[in-house]
């Protein structure tokens, strides 16, 4: 292994056959749900003009400054790989004119996201996102409906034990004020802040309640709070928020160090965690962002949306024991004993794929008993043994790979059998 000449980037990994089952578990259940809630696909490109992330997401955040794949195309253009989908599906409902469709557009996706992050359990550098935005409608009803989806997709999943985070950050008209709160709060302390801190402490302080630095985030218990800041349209946005929560019977825990990484969020902030884990690990997060589509050149139009990391989500199950739902499809193996059969396996093979379950059988020309192992080794939950005899016959031999018995059948009972299982 030590001296392969090619391995994946560092950050990267390949999705394995037996990992597949979960992430079809995850995707199904997150479009089933995205889908009743009266969401409907869209996809967008991977990579976008870098502007457009710079713009969005906002040049003071991480993301932007430390973790964004940038690159000049051979025509010049300064490109980057899609660190999230939000400001991605904002460009798109500007460029596809989404304002007049029945409002709020509802849409969902799922695909990787890059960030150049440091790469650890939960932290990759190419990881995937589902994702989902409603655009257009202000209503705090909305943000609740928003948080109710996300509520309930971990709970089909079976997660336990989560916890739901939520928090107001006001807008572009009472947050300066709370900005100003916080730089007066820390400005004395800066001695004690981590460097990160004393870098973002003029340009982004709401970021420095998040700081997982031990003496960062013992100074952020007593620092000021979003909430006592806002302005009425956004307090007045906030409660409506929580009492629609109730009605929807969500549970939330109110956390005022929750700010989030991205520059674009306004009013309503949540995120989702899982049990025993530190706070960098989210299963998810969101909120609203009501001036992002403004930012990027349309009329002011309100949005709110969530992304959840798959990974993240894979990581949750197995540290909760559960499993994917099992392959619905039997595996059936079909093995020939001597030249005839062996050039009839095709045919045979052919009517068990035509039933609609797996077909497999060896290449090559092999003994019944390397067969045999083989199906075992494939899973097969039965296997049809061409006896060249029995063939001619139309018959084959069934066997149960569990029991091991066997019975001489017509291949059309064989099938019917299977199909009862
Ligand atoms: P985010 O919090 O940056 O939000 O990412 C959402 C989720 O993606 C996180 O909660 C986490 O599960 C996963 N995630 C983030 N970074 C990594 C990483 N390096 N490795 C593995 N998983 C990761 C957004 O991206 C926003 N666009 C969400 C949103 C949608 N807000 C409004 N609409």
């Amino acid at each position: 292994m030590a001296d392969l000449k090619y391995r994946s980037p560092r950050g990267t990994s390949d999705i394995l056959p037996e990992d597949q089952p979960y992430w079809a578990f995850i995707l199904e259940t997150a479009v089933g749900l995205a889908e009743v809630y009266g969401y409907q696909r869209v996809d967008v490109p991977i990579f976008e003009f870098a502007d457009l992330y710079i713009r969005g997401v906002g040049e003071a955040t991480d993301i932007v400054q430390k973790e964004m794949y940038i690159f000049e195309d051979r025509g010049g253009d300064r490109m980057a790989l899609r660190p999230e989908f939000t400001a991605g599906i904002c460009r798109a409902y500007l460029q596809h004119g989404m304002s007049n469709r029945p409002l709020p557009v509802k849409l969902w996706t799922a695909g990787p996201v890059f960030r150049y992050d440091r790469p650890q359990r939960g932290r990759y550098r190419q990881f995937h996102q589902f994702n989902y935005e409603a655009i257009g409608e202000l209503d705090p009803w909305l943000d609740a409906e928003v948080i109710d989806l996300a509520w309930r997709f971990y709970e089909r999943l079976g997660l336990k034990d989560l916890t739901l985070e939520l928090n107001s950050i006001g807008d572009g008209r009472c947050r300066p004020a709370y900005r100003e709160a916080l730089r007066a709060y820390y400005r004395p302390l800066v001695d004690r802040l981590c460097s990160d801190c004393k870098d973002r402490l003029e340009r982004n302080p709401l970021r420095l309640l998040d700081c997982k630095q031990p003496t960062c985030w013992a100074l952020s218990e007593a620092a000021p709070r979003s909430v006592d800041y806002l302005c009425d349209e956004c307090r007045e946005h906030f409660a409506g928020v929580q009492e629609w929560l109730g009605r929807y019977g969500v549970p939330y825990r109110l956390n005022h160090r929750l700010v989030r990484g991205l520059d674009y969020y306004t009013k309503t902030v949540f995120e989702v965690q899982p049990p025993r884990q530190g706070a960098q690990a989210a299963l998810g997060g969101g909120g609203r962002y009501d001036g992002l589509i403004e930012e990027l050149g349309g009329r002011p139009t309100p949005g709110i949306g969530f992304a959840t990391g798959m990974e993240r989500i894979i990581l949750e199950l197995k540290e909760q024991g559960i499993s994917p739902p099992g392959r619905k499809l039997p595996v059936v193996f079909v093995a020939y004993t001597g030249e005839a059969t062996r050039l009839a396996t095709v045919g045979v093979v052919g009517r068990v794929r035509a039933a609609g379950f797996i077909g497999v059988h060896a290449f090559g020309s092999r003994s019944l008993k390397s067969q045999l192992r083989l199906a075992d080794g494939l899973g097969a939950g039965y296997a049809l043994i061409l006896g060249e005899e029995e063939y001619r016959q139309g018959r084959v031999v069934f066997r149960d790979m569990a029991t091991g018995s066997q019975e001489v059948v017509s291949l059309e009972e064989a099938l019917s059998r299977i199909r009862r299982g």
